[in-house]
């Protein structure tokens, strides 16, 4: 059995003045070296790292509207809590993932878990 779980490897996430050139309402779009997709806030110089697919379908978050610590999504209006994952607006019923944050000689890390997309919770072609 492998002694690394990749639930708990620290990923390279970007360094942090990279944030220095989006408004704190704009989300920062990364993919991970492991595969993993995320959306990157800050917010009062925190930062926040989610998975950046809503639950409720196929769109990304880091294109959303943030206001306070409620990311918009930008599909249907759905509404998810970046500091819990937690959906906070209709449609969205489901939560999303949030990852654990560091920064050290000024880089970004999260502990990003290998992205597995399950299904969304309906169509959005419709
Ligand atoms: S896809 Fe996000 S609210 Fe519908």
């Amino acid at each position: 059995m492998s002694q690394t779980d990749p639930q708990n490897t620290w990923k390279h996430i970007c360094n942090v003045d990279e944030l220095d050139d989006i408004d704190e309402d704009e989300g920062l779009q990364v993919t991970v070296d492991n595969g993993a997709i995320v959306a990157v806030f800050k917010v009062n110089g925190e930062y926040y790292v989610i998975e950046d697919l809503c639950s409720h379908g196929n769109a990304s978050l880091a294109e959303g509207f943030l206001e306070e610590f409620d990311v918009e999504c930008p599909f249907h209006g759905g509404k998810f809590d970046i500091r819990t994952g937690e959906p906070t607006a209709f449609p969205c019923a489901t939560a999303i993932k949030v990852y654990e944050v560091k920064v050290g000689d000024g880089v970004l890390f999260a502990k990003v878990s290998p992205q597995v997309r399950p299904n969304a919770e309906e169509d959005t072609d419709a």
